[in-house]
C-alpha cells in the first residue's frame, strides 16, 4: 500500500469509529468498541502491521498519524462512557419517585420516668438549701447499715424476714441512712448532704416493693438544733407540695435519732378536711426525722460536745405515689408505656 493509501485508511477508519461510538448506547457496547480498534487485535493495529511497505521517510509520518487517531479514538470513548454514566444516573433519579407530601416517620420520645422525676425534684430543693449529693453502695455491710447506726443486735431490721442478706455481714442495704456514716468517717463538720438511692427490703404488696427509693438527708455544724430540722423540712414541703400546707411534727423513735419524729403535712387533695387521700385523717405521712444520735458520732469519732445534727429520710415510690395518684407501686416497674407515657 502507498502512503496515500494508509493514510486513507487510518482516517475511513478513525469516522467510523468515531460513528460508532456515538451509536453506542451503554458500557458494555462501548467496551466491544473499543476492543475492536484500539485493543491488540484491533483494525488500527492491524494496519500499523502493514508499515513494511513504506519508506523511512514515510513510517514517522504515519506513526504520528496513527497515534493521534488513536489518543482521539481514547478520549471519544471515555467521554462517551461518562455520559452514558450520566444519562443512567439520570433516568434512576427520574424513576425514584419521591413523594415530598407524604408525612414523615414520628419519632418516639422518650420521658423521664415519674421516680427519677421525683428524686430530682426533692434533689433540686435541697441543692438551693447548699445540700451536695452524695451516694453510696447498695451492697452495704451489716456495720454501716446496722452497728454504727446504732441498731441493736436483736433489732427486728436484722432479722432475715426484713433484710436480704447476701452473706453473714454482708446486704442490700435496707435504707439509704449508712451513707451518713460512710460521709461522717470521711469529712469534718460542717456536713450538708443529700443522699438519693435505691434500698432494698423483704416486703410486697399494693405499696411496698422489694427494691424502692430513698432520699436521705443530713446537716452536722456546731449549734444546730430541732429548730432548725423543723425549719428545712417546713421549707421542703411547701416547695415540693404547696405553699399553703402545715407541717406536724410526731413524735417517733429509730435507733439513730434522738429525739426522733415522723413528720406529716396537711393533705394536698382535701386541704385537711378528710378524704380517701388522706384515708379521712386531713395529714399524710411523708417522712422520718431526728436530731442524730450522740451514740452515732461515737463509731465516727466526732465530738458530740461540739457538734450537733439532724437527719431524714423519705420514701420516693411514696411521694410520686401521692403526687400522682397512683395506687399501686409495682406500675413504677413494669415499663408499661402507657403509664410512662402519662408523665
Ligand atoms: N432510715 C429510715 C427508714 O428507712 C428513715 C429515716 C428516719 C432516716 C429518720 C433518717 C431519720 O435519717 O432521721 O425508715
Amino acid at each position: 500500500m502507498s502512503l496515500e493509501e494508509i493514510k486513507n485508511k487510518l482516517e475511513n477508519l478513525e469516522k467510523q469509529a468515531v460513528a460508532e461510538i456515538a451509536q453506542v448506547n451503554d458500557s458494555s457496547g462501548l467496551e466491544i468498541v473499543r476492543v475492536q480498534y484500539l485493543g491488540k487485535k484491533g483494525e488500527l493495529t492491524a494496519v500499523l502491521r502493514g508499515l513494511g511497505d513504506l519508506s523511512e521517510n514515510e513510517r514517522p509520518v504515519i506513526g504520528k498519524l496513527s497515534n493521534e487517531i488513536k489518543n482521539c479514538l481514547a478520549k471519544k470513548i471515555a467521554s462517551r462512557e461518562q455520559e452514558l454514566k450520566d444519562q443512567h444516573e439520570a433516568v434512576s433519579l427520574a424513576n425514584l419517585k419521591v413523594d415530598l407530601t407524604l408525612p414523615g416517620e414520628v419519632l418516639t420520645q422518650g420521658s423521664i420516668h415519674p421516680i427519677s422525676e421525683v428524686m430530682a425534684e426533692i434533689c433540686a430543693i435541697f441543692n438551693r438549701l447548699n445540700f451536695a449529693v452524695v451516694e453510696g453502695p447498695e451492697i452495704e455491710t451489716d456495720y454501716y447499715n446496722f452497728e454504727a447506726l446504732n441498731f441493736p443486735p436483736d433489732h427486728p431490721a436484722r432479722d432475715m424476714q426484713d433484710t436480704f442478706f447476701i452473706e453473714d455481714k454482708v446486704l442490700l442495704r435496707t435504707h439509704t441512712s449508712p451513707v451518713q456514716v460512710r460521709v461522717f468517717e470521711k469529712q469534718k463538720p460542717p456536713v450538708k448532704i443529700i443522699v438519693p438511692g435505691k434500698v432494698y427490703r423483704h416486703d410486697a404488696d399494693v405499696s411496698h416493693s422489694p427494691m424502692f427509693h430513698q432520699v436521705e438527708g443530713f446537716l452536722v455544724d456546731e449549734g444546730v438544733t430541732f429548730a432548725d430540722l423543723k425549719g428545712v423540712l417546713t421549707l421542703f414541703i411547701k416547695e415540693m407540695f404547696g405553699e399553703q400546707l402545715a407541717t406536724r411534727f410526731r413524735p417517733s423513735f429509730f435507733p439513730f435519732t434522738e429525739p426522733s419524729a415522723e413528720v406529716d403535712m396537711s393533705c394536698f387533695a382535701c386541704q385537711g378536711a378528710g378524704c380517701q387521700v388522706c384515708k379521712n385523717s386531713g395529714w399524710i405521712e411523708i417522712l422520718g426525722a431526728g436530731m442524730i444520735d450522740p451514740a452515732v458520732f461515737k463509731y465516727v469519732k466526732y465530738n458530740p460536745e461540739k457538734y450537733t445534727g439532724f437527719a431524714f429520710g423519705m420514701g420516693v415510690e411514696r411521694i410520686a405515689m401521692l403526687k400522682y395518684g397512683i395506687d399501686n407501686i409495682s406500675l413504677f416497674y413494669e415499663n408499661d408505656l402507657r403509664f410512662l407515657k402519662q408523665f
